[in-house]
């Protein structure tokens, strides 16, 4: 079986951030939410794998990930020139996708479980045309729903209704078969002007064939704002992280609880509460660190304190007495204001939240 991973979309909700880069390259835990994505996949023992890139985005995406050597697979990129739609998507993928079943999975999405077992009787059994996977949630207007009957067959699907039939969303991972070359040639753009996979899947069931639904037990996440990435970022530390401590730790300081320190980092009379992971290169001097916090790579953390944050590649934060709740994207510098202490000081691009004990 071969796999299509969505890697384009503007990224909106996750503004500023991806700004400058691609929404499926944020990192969780110092990881990318692709690279997750990729595991997944490749654990179904998946092997050939082609990835949706945006022109936007597309290198950066290309530049992380590569061709696939790293997990013993083979990467084939293809370009969506406009983000006209999921379905659209599958389209620009078609020739590499028309000879088998394939898996569809959406690269921002974050799933606590393997797909092994669907993935292996969807192959087994040519019966179903599809399968997708769902999960209950509070707000079902913002996803894909759908409707089950009682052997978990879909009997319904729309995409965000504004009377939801049920709470099951779509969690944007998908298994198809080539009919869905059909269906898509069977739908139209949808108000928001995209060919969604969603009306796709539904042609298939007004059609008489049979699309089965996979619940996931586990947690998901779909990444799309800030408190969305702390909380993938909680999740994944608290279910997955390792102690394990590669780089220099002095003798002046403290390391609790679960803690990743990569190769390179430096930690000087500091103290590091896990959940928490420091990435290669970055420079601890004084400072408190975690729990659940992410400290990439070439962060410089001096006299100050930083608990539940994700803080990107090269950052620097000094004399901060309490850093809480907070996302820094690469390279910002936080520190005390030298002209008037009694005022702010702020350079902060487009889009940017600056919340301020007051
Ligand atoms: C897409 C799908 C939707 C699905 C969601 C999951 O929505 O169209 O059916 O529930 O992904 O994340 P989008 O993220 O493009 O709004």
């Amino acid at each position: 079986m071969k796999a299509l991973i969505l890697s384009g979309g503007a990224g909106t909700r996750l503004r500023p951030l991806t700004y400058t880069g691609a929404k499926q390259l944020v990192p969780v835990a110092n990881k990318p939410i692709l690279f997750y994505v990729i595991e997944n996949i490749v654990h179904a023992g998946i092997r050939d794998i082609g990835i949706i890139i945006a022109p936007e985005t597309g290198q950066e995406v290309r530049d992380k990930v590569g061709s696939g050597e790293r997990w013993g697979v083979n990467i084939t990129y293809f370009v969506q020139e406009k983000p006209l739609g999921l379905a659209h998507a599958v389209l620009v993928a078609k020739d590499f996708l028309r000879d088998g079943p394939f898996l569809m999975y959406l690269g921002d999405n974050l799933i606590g479980s393997r797909v092994d077992r669907e993935v292996r009787e969807f192959a087994e059994d040519e019966t179903l045309a599809a399968s997708i996977f769902l999960k209950p949630v509070a707000n079902p207007k913002a996803f894909g729903v759908a409707v089950v009957d009682d052997g978990g067959r879909v009997v319904d699907l729309v995409e965000k209704p504004e009377h939801p039939p049920s709470n099951l969303a779509l969690v944007g991972i998908y298994l198809f078969r080539p009919l869905i070359f059909e269906a898509i040639s069977n739908i139209s753009p949808s108000r928001r002007g995209e060919l969604e996979i969603t009306d796709a899947i539904s042609w298939l069931i007004k059609n008489g064939y049979k699309v089965q639904s996979h619940m996931v037990e586990s947690w998901w996440l779909d990444t799309g704002k800030k408190d969305d990435l702390l909380l993938a970022n909680d999740t994944v530390m608290d279910e997955w992280l390792k102690t394990d401590i590669r780089g220099y730790v002095d003798p002046d300081s403290v390391v609790t609880g679960r803690v990743v320190i990569e190769e390179g980092a430096r930690v000087e009379q500091s103290t590091i509460r896990g959940p928490a992971i420091i990435g290669s290169g970055a420079h601890l001097i004084k400072a408190n660190v975690g729990p659940f916090t992410a400290i990439g790579s070439g962060v410089r953390i001096v006299r100050s304190t930083v608990e539940h944050c994700v803080i990107m590649d090269n950052c620097v934060i000094e004399d901060i007495p309490r850093l809480e709740h907070s996302v820094l994207g690469r390279r910002v510098r936080v520190k005390p204001t030298v002209r008037n202490q009694e005022c702010l000081s702020l350079m902060v691009g487009d889009d940017c939240v600056v919340e301020i004990a007051t």
